[in-house]
């Protein structure tokens, strides 16, 4: 595996991989876990050779999170893309990436679905993820790029980018990876101290109680994220949000909607966690 971390070597290393056919992409912000990983095996299943980004983007950070204290471990990392088989690693200091000084930086944004959720208790996050993508792709090149269902808003911006850039890329999305218990894998889950690591799984476990009422008949969308927000309130989270929304618009279901997501965001101790369940109805 290669690892470069400048622009040009990465370009000159790409148009070598791309004379041997197609180029996924899977940009991440290290620290990776089996999550990661599984981004990485299903980019080769799709593409004949992978390209992983780590960069922990300044630009997607409120100025009050977890910037400096986001896990950066390397030397891991690399051992494991290694063992993947991965092509090339692109690991750009942030003076590549960002030249110039962050607010005079253009910037990509992706307007309505950036407001809602998420975007709305991190104001400038997606237009920070929608700018380094960007970036990346720019750099990269890919055909494909890979992204997880667990980040669900996150790729539902990504795929609206593309589309309204014209860009020449084929975003797939990837299932959510977990821990036995169900608790969604996460680089920040390591922010949980033992008893809140135990209390973690509920959030899981309630999206799928929230999915079997819906099966039973329930249909009261508001209703049932207000009960999501009671229950997990109960054992020990600060819910920020969740919500029953339309898997394609994140907006209140309509009569022709077909697939319903529940997006969920809340505190446990020091660590937010996000976690969503897609639901088809009838
Ligand atoms: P990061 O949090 O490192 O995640 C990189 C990719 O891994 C994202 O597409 C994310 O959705 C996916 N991922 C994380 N945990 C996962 C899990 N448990 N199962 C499946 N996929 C998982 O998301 C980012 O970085 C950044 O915002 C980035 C897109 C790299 C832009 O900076």
């Amino acid at each position: 595996m290669k690892m470069l971390g400048q622009i040009e070597a990465l370009r000159r290393a790409v148009l070598g991989l791309r004379a041997d056919g197609r180029v996924a992409f899977v940009p991440t912000m290290g620290n990776l876990h089996a999550g990661h990983l599984t981004l990485v095996r299903e980019a080769f299943r799709h593409a004949d050779s992978v390209v992983v980004s780590i960069f922990v983007n300044p630009l997607q950070f409120e100025p009050n999170e977890d910037l400096d204290k986001y896990p950066r471990t390397l030397e891991a990392d690399c051992r494991a893309l290694e063992a993947e088989g991965v092509d090339l690693l692109f690991v750009p200091p942030v003076e590549v990436m960002y030249p110039v000084p962050l607010e005079q930086q253009t910037r990509v944004e992706v307007p309505g679905i950036s407001t809602l959720y998420c975007g709305a208790s991190r104001p400038g996050h997606f237009a920070g993820v929608a700018t380094v993508v960007c970036k990346l792709f720019n750099m990269v090149q890919p055909e494909l790029a890979i992204f997880g269902k667990k980040d669900y808003q996150q790729l539902l911006v990504m795929r609206r980018m593309v589309c309204d850039l014209a860009m020449s890329v084929e975003i797939l999305g990837v299932d959510t990876v977990r821990e036995p218990d169900g608790l969604a894998m996460s680089s920040r889950n390591r922010y949980l101290d033992a008893s809140e690591r135990r209390v973690a799984p509920r959030l899981y476990a309630t999206l799928r109680a929230a999915a079997a009422r819906v099966t039973e008949g329930e249909c009261n969308w508001g209703g049932l994220g207000d009960w999501i927000r009671k229950e997990l309130d109960n054992v020990g989270f600060r819910t920020d949000y969740a919500v029953v929304v339309d898997a394609a618009t994140l907006l209140p279901p309509a009569d022709r909607s077909e697939k319903l997501v529940i997006l969920v965001a809340a505190w446990l101790g020091k660590a937010r966690l996000i976690d969503n369940l897609e639901m088809e109805i009838k």
